[in-house]
């Protein structure tokens, strides 16, 4: 299905009608995230099932809604759960939220996962802090630029040089320092799933040069550097992988979501740090752009 650009309007707008705030940041959960959510101050919620065209996830551990408010007196605007490809949307539905980011004006956008871990001195429950993808999805056929160019957002081809941007990522840097809290760097593959890699895969994985693999999060990149946003990513390491057939150690979600109790609470330091770092915002008087 081609998305219209009036059906993200049509989204903002509601968006619009149900907050006061006036959003700048945009913040992406990925699974078992989402406690950095409730710390957000007066939050407006909206549920997605709420907003017609919005795609819902019915994936264990995405709760499903935006959370609007302060954190770290910058205004945001947080998806407390995401829907992926293998829910059987079509990429340009999965990347619909960035869209209507986009359209709200919002010029930041930080994203969380939960990958596995290929670096062999990765362990479960490490953050890595993405300094580039490999979007084997989009490689394969399923970038979500495909059909017509919504030049309202930007070029027929986009750049994809820095798809990280570095200040941030020095700011991550620095807050995961101050806070001593160790911070991997690397590369993130993002593929379809729902099924987890088998070990050729992974060695096939680790060849290319990706450190972590998850089914997320690149696509939505490539939206938001395609609209000019300026990402952060950062991909909390809920199991690591394994490269050779063994009949022992499987990948199971719930590993995952175990994890990511011990990542959490990490991750909302480091993104709290790099919030409370950004530049402070314009005040704003409600009916001016
Ligand atoms: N593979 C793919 N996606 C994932 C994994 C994994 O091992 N862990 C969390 N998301």
């Amino acid at each position: 299905m081609t998305l219209k650009y009036n059906t993200f309007q049509s989204i903002a707008d509601i968006i619009r009608h149900q907050t006061n705030h006036h959003p700048t940041i945009g913040m992406i959960l990925g699974s078992g995230m989402g406690p950095l959510a409730d710390e957000i101050e007066s939050p407006t919620f909206i549920p997605y099932n709420t907003i017609p065209d919005f795609p819902k996830s019915h994936v264990k551990g995405h709760e499903g809604r935006l959370v609007i408010g302060k954190l770290q007196g910058k205004t945001v605007l947080v998806m407390q759960g995401r829907v992926h490809f293998y829910e059987g949307y079509s990429i340009q539905t999965v990347t619909m939220p960035v869209r209507v980011m986009q359209v709200l004006g919002l010029k930041t956008l930080i994203v969380t996962n939960a990958a596995g871990g290929i670096n062999t001195s990765f362990r479960a429950g490490d953050l890595m802090l993405i300094t580039d993808h490999i979007n084997i999805l989009g490689m394969t056929g399923t970038n979500p630029l495909i059909g017509p160019n919504f030049a309202e957002f930007g070029t027929r081809f986009p750049d994809m040089t820095s798809p990280y941007n570095l200040e941030l990522q020095q700011k991550a840097r620095q807050v995961a320092k101050e806070a001593g809290i160790k911070l991997h760097e690397g590369v993130y593959a993002c593929l379809s799933g729902p099924s987890f890699e088998t070990p050729a895969e992974i060695r096939f994985l680790k060849t290319i040069g990706a450190d972590a693999v998850g089914m997320s999060t690149a696509p939505e990149v490539v939206v938001a550097r395609h609209g000019g946003m300026k990402v952060l990513g950062i991909s909390g390491i809920s199991n690591v992988v394994v490269s050779q057939p063994t009949e022992v150690s499987a990948t199971t979600h719930e590993e995952v979501l175990e994890a990511s109790k011990v990542i959490a609470p990490k991750l909302i330091t480091i993104v709290k740090g790099v919030l409370g770092q950004l530049p402070t915002e314009p005040n704003r008087i409600d009916g001016l752009a």
